[in-house]
């Protein structure tokens, strides 16, 4: 009977999905029938006025234009010479704008609005990489569907995420933005991320299109300094910086950013092999490519261009359909189609991709669609987005020490001092790129801490440095202002709890932002030192955007929890991880060195030939650290505890190993746990990595409960890309981990 309902849900299933394909089909001949229509009524002008995208006139995320180029702009818009606009938001200035556009010029044909939504339009949920901490897909995808949800609702149809850039890096500010060092992990997040913002009907109300960027190579930029030169190998560009892509396009983003950085010699706006050979190519993407912020143009100073004019031409022939603020498309490519150096029919390709894009948003049958004043009210800062922000904020915190079950707190601890400048900042925890969250809306740690208890006293003891961008090296604020330690170490030691909060103030990672030292900023570890020879009880709550090097605290201090920059309903999720009512569930997304000199430190690497300390010197290590990290990969304590036991491999099927363990929470609450499976080639033509991670499950477990955790391994799990990017899957013997984190598990070994 069973069996019977199966094989008729699944007919059921099959038939749906049968009829869904085909009338996507049918929907997609339809859109392509009137893209050609209207492509046919277009000049040659009009067609690359498409291609052409500027900003708005207020908020600038790149350098801004001059006086007379914002005049030009203004009359391009009444002439169909621009086919998208960023940083243009609310009902009210979209639909100024997309009249003018619609009204004035000679086709009428609408702006797509896009901006940089990258955790939340209004209510903010955690920095990315803090998201990618939770392991948790559906809620990283729901925290998408709400950004898509309030950024449709004032009047965008595209954001400029998610950005997938591996990165190996934490010196390099936009670590933030993405999902950590691992392209296994990175694409799972990617794919929810896609999925949350474009839901599965792009012209609905609540959704948007997405961007996949920065196409590539961008986080691996030459000492972690922002825009610098990538030069990587083509084991690297193929098995770690372009899967997360790869994966996007098949779960059908409809856009990709290319990057400002050279890719090994060319710099990947002109990348021919990027854009067209693989993404377009192998790939089969049919969405639009953007360049990023003036990136056609920076390639006269990468050395790569002679002039605008002929980087508008290398990046047309490279794929890059349309221009970000380089004003280059729009001056120079109807002459480079005139003189025969680019082909209307390139020009076509490219429009015709725009044009899609704004017949699947719905623009063409309503350029007003997403400017309706009465549901922008409504929908910004729903409870239930409030909720959400709450929920994902809560998954992505990670407890990296707790010493003797320091934490959670006692509910009715008395006496219990908050010191630091974070706790009491409203502001930080929104991270950057809050897109257009108000000042200081979020829950400070003071407030969270403040439901629960009355107890509390606070002291602020130090400012952290300020890293807004007029602010940065000329006149960070307290390098060494010492002045508010005595109060600080005074209030602890009256107290019998201290809960210092310290890190990195909201915009001292981004863009732009890069580090050369990554410890606490300015002189809060000193604040922390002056605390703890006073009083010894002390939990640490960071709140950063990257990787810290936090060693004394981590052998000093008890307890420490990494609440990254958790958004607008912070301070609620670290008070309940605080005092038990969340057990912590995190486990990072990226490594923590001991030392910036380590760096890039991670956990995926190639081993060497001289891996191990047989001899006193000639083996692969530093003469002053450890090569291990401070934090591993994977890495994350709860307040339960999980075992793991009885390993096993099934060869049966050697197109799908079967690879299982049970995992048993004998811990004496309830928790979650993120078990991961890792495997290692052990002999190939390619040499592999010592681990890679090819599976996860995240799990809830009553104390004392147990539950079998499966994988199964088929070619895509065991292959690896060639030196061309090719798929390859070669016979031999795997090592097999299953475990809490990527240095601890369980460990077998089968050949197939
Ligand atoms: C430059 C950034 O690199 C990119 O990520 C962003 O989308 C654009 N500016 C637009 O703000």
């Amino acid at each position: 009977m069973r069996s019977y309902f199966i094989s008729m849900a699944s007919i059921f299933v099959a038939a749906v999905s049968l009829l869904t394909c085909q009338s996507n089909t049918a929907s997609r001949d339809a859109i392509d029938q009137r893209v050609d229509e209207l492509l046919a009524k277009m000049t040659l002008e009009e067609k690359i006025g498409q291609m052409n995208q500027y900003n708005g006139f207020w908020d600038v995320t790149g350098p801004a234009p001059n006086e007379e180029q914002a005049r030009k702009k203004y009359d391009h818009f009444k002439q169909g010479l621009v086919g998208s606009v960023l940083n243009v938001r609310g009902t009210a200035q979209v639909r100024k704008l997309q009249e003018l556009v619609v009204k004035e010029s000679r086709l009428g044909i609408p702006l797509i609005f896009g901006q940089d939504v990258i955790h939340g339009q209004e209510t903010i949920t955690p920095i990315p990489l803090a998201e990618a901490a939770s392991w948790d897909l559906a809620a990283i995808e729901k925290s998408a569907q709400v950004a898509a949800a309030e950024a449709a609702a004032i009047g965008l149809n595209w954001t400029f995420a998610p950005m997938i850039d591996i990165s190996r890096d934490p010196r390099w500010g936009r670590v933030m933005e993405g999902a950590g060092e691992d392209p296994y992990l990175g694409a799972k997040v990617a794919v929810a991320r896609v999925k949350g913002f474009q839901g599965n009907d792009l012209s609905a109300p609540n959704t948007i299109a997405a961007c996949a960027k920065h196409f590539a190579g961008y986080g691996f930029s030459e000492a972690g300094r922002d825009y610098n030169a990538v030069d990587i190998g083509t084991y690297t560009l193929h098995n770690v910086v372009l899967p997360p892509f790869k994966a996007a396009v098949d779960a059908d983003v409809k856009t990709v950013m290319n990057s400002f950085n050279v890719l090994n010699g060319v710099p990947a706006t002109g990348n021919k092999y990027l854009q067209r050979d693989i993404l377009k190519g192998r790939w089969k993407f049919n969405g639009l490519i953007v360049s990023d912020w003036a990136s056609i143009f920076e390639m006269i100073p990468h050395g790569h261009a002679r002039d605008l004019k002929q980087a508008a031409e290398l990046a047309i022939h490279a794929g890059n359909d349309m221009d970000m603020e380089s004003y280059a498309y729009v001056q120079h490519l109807k002459s480079l189609v005139e003189e025969g150096k680019v082909s209307e029919e390139q020009v076509n390709d490219a429009v015709r991709r725009i044009l899609r894009l704004k017949f699947e948003l719905g623009l063409f049958d309503d350029p007003y669609r997403y400017c309706d004043s009465v549901r922008e009210k409504s929908v910004l800062m729903q409870p239930d987005h409030l909720t959400a922000a709450l929920d994902v904020a809560r998954k992505s915190i990670v407890l990296l020490k707790n010493d003797r079950g320091f934490l959670p707190l006692n509910k009715a601890q008395k006496n219990i001092a908050v010191i630091g400048a974070l706790a009491a900042d409203k502001n930080s925890p929104l991270g950057n790129w809050r897109a257009g969250a108000d000042e200081n809306s979020a829950v400070s740690v003071l407030e969270g801490l403040q439901k629960y208890t009355l107890a509390i006293r606070y002291a602020k003891g130090a400012d952290v440095v300020v890293g807004k961008p007029e602010f940065i090296r000329e006149t960070a604020v307290n390098e060494t202002d010492s002045s508010g330690f005595r109060e600080a170490v005074a209030l602890a030691r009256q107290s019998d709890v201290v809960i210092m909060v310290l890190g990195e103030d909201g915009f001292l990672s981004g863009e732009g932002r890069s580090r050369t030292n990554l410890n606490l900023p300015g002189v809060q570890e000193r604040l922390l030192k002056a605390v703890h020879r006073v009083n010894k009880n002390i939990i640490l709550v960071l709140m950063n955007g990257r990787p810290l090097t936090i060693n004394w605290a981590n052998a000093n201090i008890p307890a420490i929890v990494e609440a990254w920059q958790l958004g607008t309903r912070s301070g609620d999720a670290i008070a309940q991880v605080l005092f038990g009512d969340y057990n912590p569930s995190g486990k990072l997304p990226m490594t923590f060195p001991k030392s910036v000199g380590q760096i890039p430190l991670y956990y995926n690497h190639f081993n060497t030939g001289r891996p191990d300390p047989t001899g006193l010197v000639f083996w692969s290590h530093y003469i002053d650290e450890t090569n291990e990290p401070l934090y591993p990969f994977g890495y994350g304590l709860s307040y339960s505890e999980f075992t793991y036991s009885d390993l096993k491999i099934d060869t049966t099927d050697r197109q799908a190993i079967n690879v299982s363990c049970t995992v048993t929470n004998t811990g004496r609450v309830a928790g979650e746990e993120v078990a991961q499976l890792y495997i290692r080639d052990r002999v190939s033509s390619l040499v592999r990595p010592v681990k890679e991670l090819k599976g996860f499950q995240k799990f809830t477990l009553e104390p004392g409960a147990s539950q079998n955790v499966q994988f199964v391994l088929t070619d895509a799990e065991l292959g690896f890309y060639d030196a061309d990017g090719q798929w390859l899957v070669e016979p031999g013997e795997f090592d097999v981990m299953i475990g809490t984190s990527s240095v601890k598990g369980l460990v077998g070994r089968f050949s197939r």
